[in-house]
């Protein structure tokens, strides 16, 4: 499973690249306005850290305004700059268009199967399932990642399930167990990927323990 990361900052970005563990990032208007920075600075520090796709959002709502961001933001590096739309009926018409052009787009907020089963057909490269927004509303986001990945299988759909709105771990596991193609994940919870108490126990005990060897052994 590719890992994306959920970050438009470039501290965290760089140490995820650094941990091997960045196949990609994703951004949207909030992840960009927590850097305090503007947006061509955003996307230029991003480019210049990270070699897999990059999910910038189109922020129009109609489809011909999404499909001239769209060509804006992907003649940025149109081999990585991939362009988030929106699951609306404008943004599936836009999606079809970039398609055409050879535009990646990555549709977002998605909270249905049927709606996953609309962005592939419409030539999406990336489906974002949010689970977290889902489980936030007494329903199981990962039961939705497991009928897209049937749905996709079932007709051999190119389209990649990214899982997004990871909150913990278990988000990344169960992703991972399903078979999804990426799961797109804070650096809050990417850090927790390595995270046990029992290696914490275990290192402090082995150089506990090291300091007991009589030093002609060192
Ligand atoms: O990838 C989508 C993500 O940024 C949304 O996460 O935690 O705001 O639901 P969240």
């Amino acid at each position: 499973m590719k890992i994306f990361v959920d970050s438009a900052k470039r501290e965290e970005i760089e140490q995820a690249v650094a941990m091997g563990l960045c196949d990609g990032v994703t951004t949207n208007p909030t992840l960009i306005a927590q850097t305090g920075k503007p947006f061509d600075v955003v996307v230029k520090e991003i480019l210049e850290i990270v070699s897999g796709p990059i999910s910038l959002e189109a922020i129009s709502m109609d489809a011909e305004g999404m499909f001239e961001e769209a060509k804006r933001l992907s003649a940025l590096d149109p081999e990585r700059v991939v362009v988030k739309i929106p699951m609306t009926k404008e943004g599936m018409i836009a999606v079809r268009r970039c398609a055409q052009a050879g535009i990646r787009t990555n549709v977002t907020l998605v909270f249905s199967a049927t709606q996953a089963l609309v962005a592939a057909k419409a030539g999406a490269s990336f489906v974002s399932p949010f689970v977290g927004r889902l489980d936030d509303n007494s329903t199981e986001g990962m039961r939705l990642v497991e009928e897209i990945l049937q749905i996709y299988d079932n007709y051999d759909f190119d389209t990649e399930v990214i899982v997004a709105s990871c909150r913990h771990p278990i988000h990344v596991l169960r992703a991972a167990l399903l078979g999804a193609d990426i799961a797109t994940v804070p650096f809050n919870v990417l850090v927790k990927l390595f995270d046990h108490p029992l290696t914490d126990v275990g290192i402090k005990r082995f150089l506990e323990d090291y300091k007991k060897i009589p030093s002609g052994n060192k």
